[in-house]
């Protein structure tokens, strides 16, 4: 049957994680408390509503409605600015490689991201033509670990989901991958990563011969 790739967009494609960082880490001292490196992994994958939500709890915070949504907004529009110079030395190294593969041997290739901005990145660091589906944060109602943005990137790419394969560098992202019965890869860590089928530090581990095993399962 033919073959789908799904890539999850920060921390897969581009390593966003230190501006979301950055972006989360100025509303916190804004808030009057700190916000760490470490905490910051809580954060990987998780939908921007949720960051704040868990945000607040570390601060010990609460917030009216008002508050909370004008806090949402300025996360972002820090995060723009911080996004705002990213071009195509922050792509992770051989990402490219392995699209340039995919796309010469015609396979679909779609991106599943829990991310608002993932059009604009992809635009920025001159990846979007390689896609041929994006499900992103504006299209999905449920955040990883369920599977609806997995699956609905399979459904756009026309392929059966459990002939799809998903790069995800987040723990809610590869129980996504799982619950939609696809091949989950997780990029990172083993011990974090360790529900995933096969588990990689990065790209420049993973060969074309492997890929092509993939595509001939
Ligand atoms: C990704 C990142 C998360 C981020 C989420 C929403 O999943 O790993 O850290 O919170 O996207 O991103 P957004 O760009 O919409 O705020
Ligand atoms: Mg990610």
């Amino acid at each position: 049957m033919k073959k789908g790739f799904i890539f999850d967009l920060d921390g897969v494609i581009v390593d966003t994680a230190k501006y979301h960082y950055l972006a989360w880490k100025k509303l916190a001292n804004e808030l009057g408390f700190e916000f760490t490196k470490e905490q910051n992994e809580l954060f990987k994958g998780v939908s921007r509503k949720r960051c704040l939500e868990i945000l607040l709890e570390i601060g010990n915070r609460t917030a009216t409605q008002q508050e909370f949504d004008t806090w949402m907004v300025e996360k972002n529009v820090d995060y723009l600015k911080f996004i705002e110079n990213m071009d195509a030395s922050e792509i992770l190294p051989d990402v490219p490689k392995i699209l340039e593969y995919l796309k010469e041997n015609n396979i679909p290739i779609a991106l599943g991201s829990a991310s608002k901005n993932a059009k604009p990145i992809l635009e920025k660091v001159g990846l979007l033509p390689y896609f041929d589906a994006i499900v992103d944060g504006n299209n999905v109602t449920k955040a990883k670990p369920d599977p609806e943005v997995f699956l609905l990137a399979a459904k756009h790419l026309g392929v059966n989901a459990d002939d799809c394969i998903v790069f995800e560098d987040a723990v809610a992202g590869v129980e996504a991958a799982n619950a939609a019965k696809m091949i989950s890869i997780g990029i990172g860590e083993k011990n974090i990563l360790k529900e995933a089928d096969y588990i990689f530090n990065d790209f420049t581990e993973i060969s074309i011969s492997f890929i092509q095993e993939l595509i001939e399962k």
